[in-house]
């Protein structure tokens, strides 16, 4: 969804404002990026650049790094009402042009009060719901309110998800932000104070931030913060200070092209980050005696997350006795209805900020369920309200498809899977050692997988750039890793690909196979399902499928496939830390082959705050 930054700086500012806006927008750019803009305050007028198109672009056209002024706001958006356009493009002003904001999230009652603005004589330039917000304000401010006093009543008569930063030419000092369900951070400088909608966006400048919290209204100033709970009273900003372990190098790309590369090759970091991240943790333990004690399970999260979530419960059912139910989170009224009290349910999500899965964790502890959140964000929505986070370390993830945060969740919910189990004592002592054994050499399995396969990844895409469609098959275990391995493909190498239960396939899909189909075989290690697999492989290379297939160095199948991608012999359970980086790497290349940019695929935005 869109991104959001702000900065105040005073006459002796050590970094330029315009420029501190732009590369700031540059680094929220995974957030949206169909059109941009920016306004600043400068010698008490508002000035405004933005339009359709890329940040970079929009730098050569309209030079908005160029923008001066002690404050400047900027926006990069992902369109939700009004088509990509210039006029649609963030920052949006009022009747007078001397009041300007920037807005991540949709006001939902902007249609009533259009109507009503309408009627008092306000014209509208844009399609947006955002505007509506300047032309609130200034309804206020012409009636003699001062711009605080005038903006918090605006924020007062919204409905919906925001974050919002708006400047006034008459307050050339001070930009006001608000919050409700969309993430703002302010980050505190030296001789400056910024806001964005996201960490990456301040590291170049400070590592002490404030995450804001929903309800909370204020400004910034070059040299203060005032914070309030709207209708209860200011809150003191020094409380809420932390310092972000997170480096500027870890939000840049590092010499790879794409920073979806380079996500890809931090996984054996990331996992060990994550495994020692844990180890000094109690919280898994604590999550682990929350779950033994559950009436019922459920797990739930979207997209990629959500293969993460699946993951955990066909873990759990393998080593325990329990039944975990999945969901997928936008579907979540099915499953709350049952919720009773005893109930846990597991959101999961990178960002902690998803609005499918946050409604779905409110839905479940408004019926008494316990939750536990797990997400690589600390102090975001999700884990914020849940009773008890749990952290993947994977740093920041700024390509839009999820890869680093996908093994790290799966291995963090493993573990979890594997504690639950040595808790309810489902398992014998070996046989916990052997579990955890294994997923503490996570980080060396998925550096294998990844030093073994880049030349093959690159080979196969050559292929698949001709493809229309693809099959990623699996059965058990591997189901999940397959289905990551069919959306990674699709999102952002824009081919039709869909993940079966290999089993399932004859009584339908296969009818699509004909000569040169490519078909994806994910083939866990495990006797049982290999032997199963066999046969569906079969099936299909009779009917001229050209088969890839994903499976362990000592596979008994290697022999059927067209193309062998070999990874290590692990246990079952690492399953998605050994076969996923392949099928990452094959959805990469694939899409760079094509010409297109990985990063930021057409229609897709990292973190969807909108239901
Ligand atoms: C896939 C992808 C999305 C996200 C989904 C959930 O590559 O990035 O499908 O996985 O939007 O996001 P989080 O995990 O932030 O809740």
């Amino acid at each position: 969804m869109c991104g959001i930054i702000g900065v105040c700086s005073g006459p002796e500012k050590k970094f330029s404002t315009g420029e501190i806006v732009y590369k700031g927008l540059l680094r929220l750019e995974y957030r949206g990026y169909d059109s941009a803009g920016v306004a600043s305050v400068e010698e008490g007028t508002l000035r405004v650049l933005k339009g359709k198109g890329k940040i970079a672009e929009l730098e050569k056209k309209l030079g908005l790094s160029k923008v001066k002024g002690s404050v400047v706001i900027g926006h990069t958006r992902w369109a939700t009402h009004g088509a990509p356009s210039d006029v649609n493009a963030h920052p949006h002003t009022d009747c007078t042009g001397r009041i300007a904001i920037v807005h991540n999230g949709i006001i939902e009652n902007y249609r009533e009060l259009k109507e009503e603005l309408v009627r008092k004589g306000h014209v509208f330039k844009s399609e947006t719901d955002t505007e509506v917000v300047a032309h609130l304000i200034e309804e206020f401010y012409r009636s003699g309110d001062k711009p605080y006093e005038a903006f918090k009543k605006a924020i007062s008569m919204i409905k919906g998800s925001f974050a919002i930063l708006a400047v006034f030419a008459d307050a050339p000092s001070m930009i006001f932000f608000a919050k409700k369900d969309s993430p703002l951070v302010i980050g505190l400088g030296d001789g400056m104070n910024l806001v964005a909608s996201d960490i990456p966006a301040l590291l170049e400048y400070t590592r002490r931030v404030i995450t804001l919290r929903d309800g909370w209204v204020g400004f910034i100033t070059k040299d203060n913060v005032f914070i309030e709970e709207l209708g209860k009273g200011p809150v003191n900003p020094a409380d809420y200070v932390r310092v972000v372990e997170w480096s500027l190098e870890s939000a840049s790309k590092g010499g790879y092209q794409h920073f979806m590369l380079k996500e890809i090759h931090e996984q054996p970091r990331a996992l060990l980050d994550t495994l020692y991240g844990l180890r000094s943790d109690p919280a898994l333990k604590e999550a682990a005696e929350i779950l033994a004690e559950a009436r019922r399970i459920f797990i739930t999260a979207a997209g990629t997350s959500y293969h993460a979530g699946l993951h955990f419960a066909l873990t759990v059912a393998r080593i325990t006795g329990v039944l975990v139910t999945p969901f997928i989170a936008s579907e979540y009224e099915s499953y709350s209805r049952v919720v009773r009290e005893g109930d846990v349910l597991i959101a999961v999500s990178q960002s902690g900020e998803t609005m499918d899965t946050l409604k779905a964790a409110r839905a479940f502890k408004e019926r008494g369920a316990r939750l536990i959140a797990v997400s690589n964000i600390i102090d975001s929505a999700i884990p914020r309200e849940s009773d008890l986070p749990l952290y993947t370390r994977a740093g920041p993830e700024i390509g839009v498809a999820a890869t680093k945060t996908f093994t790290t969740q799966t291995l963090l919910l493993s573990l979890l899977a594997v504690e639950l189990a040595a808790t309810r004592g489902d398992l014998l002592k070996s046989e916990y050692e052997e579990y955890v054994g294994e997923l503490a050499k996570s980080s060396e399995y998925a550096s294998k997988s990844l030093a073994w396969n880049e030349g093959v990844a690159k080979k196969v895409s050559e292929m698949l750039r001709l493809k229309h469609s693809i099959y990623y098959l699996s059965r058990g275990i591997g189901l999940p890793t397959a289905m990551e391995g069919a959306l990674k493909i699709k999102e952002i190498a824009y081919l039709h690909a869909e993940a079966y239960p290999a089993g399932e396939s004859k009584h339908g899909p296969i009818a699509l196979v004909e000569e040169g189909f490519p078909v994806v075989f994910v083939v866990p290690r495990d006797q049982y399902y290999e032997k199963l697999i066999l046969g569906n492989i079969q099936e299909m290379k009779a009917r001229g499928a050209w088969v890839v297939g994903v499976a362990p160095e000592d596979t008994s199948l290697r022999d059927l496939f067209d193309v062998f991608i070999k990874v290590p012999a692990s246990s079952w359970i690492t399953t998605p830390i050994t076969h996923t980086p392949p099928l990452q790497l094959l959805a990469y290349y694939t899409s760079t082959l094509k010409g297109y940019d990985p990063d930021k695929p057409r229609n897709l935005a990292k973190t969807v705050t909108v239901e």
